[in-house]
């Protein structure tokens, strides 16, 4: 059992579309053990997006992501980080495949509505990041409740 961390993004929030996407993670059979809504602040930011602090679109990036609350999640399921990311959709805007997220309501590579751990090093420390271990639910499922 693997566990990551997804963000609606603020666009998400703003365009109401939280319940929906959070259907879609439900529907497919994953736990959610962690969810709050909240605002990123930039300190978040810096620690959040580490790894791009280099890129061109760093400052647009935080300056969206900063800009209005967003939803924070910790899904559990097998394989749940690869998982997720096929879910979630490709990153640029014509790559996203028609059937994931990003795909269906996305039109943009900025404000593409989730993000979502790419592998087992991120998820830990990002799930650290948004989340105290007492904030995160300890399901024990009973045999084959994963699914449905
Ligand atoms: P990245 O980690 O590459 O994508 P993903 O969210 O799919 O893991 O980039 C982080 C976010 O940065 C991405 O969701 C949207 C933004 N971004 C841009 O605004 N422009 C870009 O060219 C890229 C690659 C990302
Ligand atoms: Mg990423």
């Amino acid at each position: 059992m693997q566990r990551t961390l997804v963000l609606i993004k603020p666009d998400g929030v703003a365009r109401r579309l939280v319940g929906k996407i959070i259907a879609r993670f439900e529907e497919k059979g994953l736990w959610i053990l962690g969810m709050k809504h909240m605002a990123m602040s930039q300190e978040i930011a810096d620690r959040h997006y580490a790894e791009h602090k280099e890129k061109p679109f760093f400052g647009d990036l935080c300056s969206f992501m900063t800009s209005s609350p967003l939803v924070a999640l910790v899904l559990e399921g097998p394989e749940s980080i690869a998982l997720v990311r096929k879910l979630v959709g490709a990153t640029k805007v014509a790559e996203a495949a028609p059937g994931t997220i990003r795909g269906d309501f996305a039109l943009s590579t900025q404000q593409n509505l989730i993000h979502a751990s790419d592998s087992p090093e991120s998820a830990e420390r990002e799930i650290a990041i948004w989340f105290g271990d007492s904030e995160l639910a300890d399901y024990k499922p009973c045999d084959g409740a994963w699914v449905n």
